[in-house]
């Protein structure tokens, strides 16, 4: 029962819609994790109104940074203000009550709930009376999603969510606690292109609401066409801050265009020239077909189809590059080159020899039959990196050393084999005894994709290979990619990121509903492959 004498959760933050979010500052604020300095003497200040990028290296602070401003983490020195106020005490509970919500650079929602109970989970007035009112917290979640034209079905399961519904359930969130600076930890690493500009038009609206906005990211087209001010930080420090000039004007001929921005932004993020990207290696024009795949079919739990007649070749030192909206049959797809999801239909073949088949409408299922199929595409060198590191790829409890050679354990020389792969892609900070979960992001896929490529692959599979890692990791991996397929094996790169695809792969396929819907060349514009992804008619 609800108590009478204490508002509705649904009371308590009404008021705030609308109103002009804080103005939050860190003032010298350093932050320690023992020995290591995340953040030093940083002076950030984020205006109402106003969105703000803040960009630099894998372990450069971001996150540290925006949890200093949520309440997150305390500061070892310095002050967090907000509205010139003290943020005191320094925790989540606090921030929230003075309107700042953070959303996280992974998701933290409970598959197995509803959207709307994902929703007021942890919303403590909610949970104080003992039990959900859902009914009154989907209709107030509904209105403020209408305001700020955040498109979402709130009584669906939170499994079956797509990316990008997810990421609106997560803004949704920090909105229906009443949040009115809104920090988001690279909310687009997961989108897809469409989404990606949908997201700061929900983010716009927000700010000329009032909403005080900060977005971490790596991507720095977004700096330049969405962003008001911009920071740079480096190793813990501030090396460039400025506003922006606006992003409307960007596009006609400014002092400094945005390929000029992006160069000199660049330079900042990396303290010099960025090392030049990678490219495909030739393609030998009678080169074997290696990776075969024929009319995949693979049903989801929902019994909807993942994929849905799926064939793909691809040949000795070719690189397919996938194209396609989160959420059609993508992620199946690299799970079952893993033989971690069942063929309801089809069949893949390595080399011209069966690895995989279809074993009727329910017998795959069996867990037996599929240990022995992951067994199986390992022992004959098919590779796949899962996009969901923290579930598919990380032990997050245990040391990046045993990381570094998890399942390769018990082949010998694991220490040296933790020693070059820790080198090769320049992990930071250079400590193996560190646990996983103490790395920032993109240096945990630093440590996925070292283990993954120093063996021998006859086909690499890699799904979001550098989701969240800066531009300079990013093209270190981007090179170890190309010399996997320039030593003979066929590399199927399923990416949200275009310029990524265009300039790694041979050529590009769009996949969609399941299966693949169109091929185009590496040369076709932005445009044409997004509106294949759509399923548009070519222009
Ligand atoms: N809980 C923690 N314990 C120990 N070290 C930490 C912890 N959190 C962060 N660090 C370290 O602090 C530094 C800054 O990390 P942070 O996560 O802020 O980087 P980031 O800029 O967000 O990087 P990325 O782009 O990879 O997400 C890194 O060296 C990281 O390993
Ligand atoms: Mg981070």
């Amino acid at each position: 029962m609800s108590d009478p004498d204490r508002p509705e959760a649904s009371e308590l933050d009404e008021n705030r819609e609308g109103q002009e979010g804080p103005q939050l500052r860190l003032e010298a604020a350093t932050r320690r994790f023992g020995a290591l300095v995340a953040v030093r003497d940083l002076n950030l200040t984020l205006r109402p109104g106003r969105l703000h990028a803040l960009i630099g290296e894998n372990g450069a602070g971001k996150s540290t940074a925006l949890k200093l401003l949520a309440g997150h983490l305390e500061p070892s020195e310095g002050r967090v203000l907000v509205d010139d106020e003290l943020l005191s005490p320094a925790t989540p509970q606090e921030a929230m009550g003075r309107s700042i919500g953070m959303v996280h650079q992974h998701f933290m929602l409970v598959d197995a709930f509803t959207a709307v109970e994902n929703l007021v989970l942890g919303s403590e007035p909610t949970a104080a009376f003992g039990r959900l009112d859902l009914e009154a917290a989907a209709e107030r979640a509904h209105r403020i999603g209408r305001q700020a034209r955040l498109d979402l079905d709130l009584q669906r399961i939170t499994e079956q969510l797509s990316v990008g519904e997810r990421q609106r359930l997560e803004i949704l969130r920090v909105l229906y606690r009443g949040a009115r600076a809104i920090l988001l930890d690279e909310p687009t690493a997961v989108l897809s292109p469409v989404e990606v500009d949908e997201l700061y038009r929900t983010l716009r609206r927000l700010a000329s609401q009032g909403a005080t906005i900060a977005v971490v990211t790596h991507r720095l087209d977004e700096v330049v066409r969405f962003c008001d001010d911009v920071t740079v930080m480096r190793r813990g420090e501030q090396v460039l801050s400025e506003a922006l000039a606006t992003p409307t004007s960007r596009t006609k001929e400014p002092a400094e265009n945005g390929a000029q921005l992006t160069a000199r932004l660049t330079r900042a993020i990396m303290g010099g020239e960025p090392p030049p990207e990678a490219e495909p290696p030739d393609l030998a024009s009678n080169a074997d077909i290696v990776l075969q795949l024929d009319d995949l079919q693979v049903v989801r739990a929902n019994g909807s189809m993942a994929l849905d007649g799926l064939s793909l070749t691809v040949a000795a030192g070719e690189v397919v590059g996938v194209a396609g909206v989160e959420g059609n049959g993508q992620r199946e797809l690299a799970r079952a080159l893993a033989g971690l999801e069942p063929l309801v239909g089809g069949s893949i073949r390595l080399s011209g020899d069966l690895l995989h088949h279809a074993v009727g409408p329910d017998g795959g299922r069996r867990t037996g039959d599929r240990s022995a199929s992951v067994r199986q595409s390992r022992a004959r060198g098919l590779v796949v990196v899962h996009e969901d590191r923290h579930r598919d790829e990380l032990l997050l409890g245990a040391s990046v050393a045993d990381n570094l050679v998890l399942g390769d354990l018990g082949a010998g020389a694991e220490a040296e084999a933790v020693t070059s792969r820790f080198a090769r892609f320049d992990v930071h900070p250079p400590d193996t005894g560190r646990n996983a979960s103490e790395l920032s992001g993109g240096n945990q896929q630093k440590v996925v994709m070292a283990r993954a490529i120093d063996r021998d692959i006859s086909a690499l599979v890699l799904a979001q290979p550098t989701r969240g890692v800066d531009v300079g990791a990013a093209r270190v991996i981007h090179h170890a990619i190309a010399e996997v397929a320039a030593q003979g094996a066929a590399v199927l790169l399923v990416s949200a990121d275009l310029a990524e695809l265009r300039s790694l792969s041979h050529r590009i396929v769009v996949i969609r509903r399941g299966t693949i819907a169109a091929e185009l060349p590496t040369t076709a514009s932005d445009e044409a492959i997004g509106r294949a992804m759509l399923g548009m008619e070519a222009a």
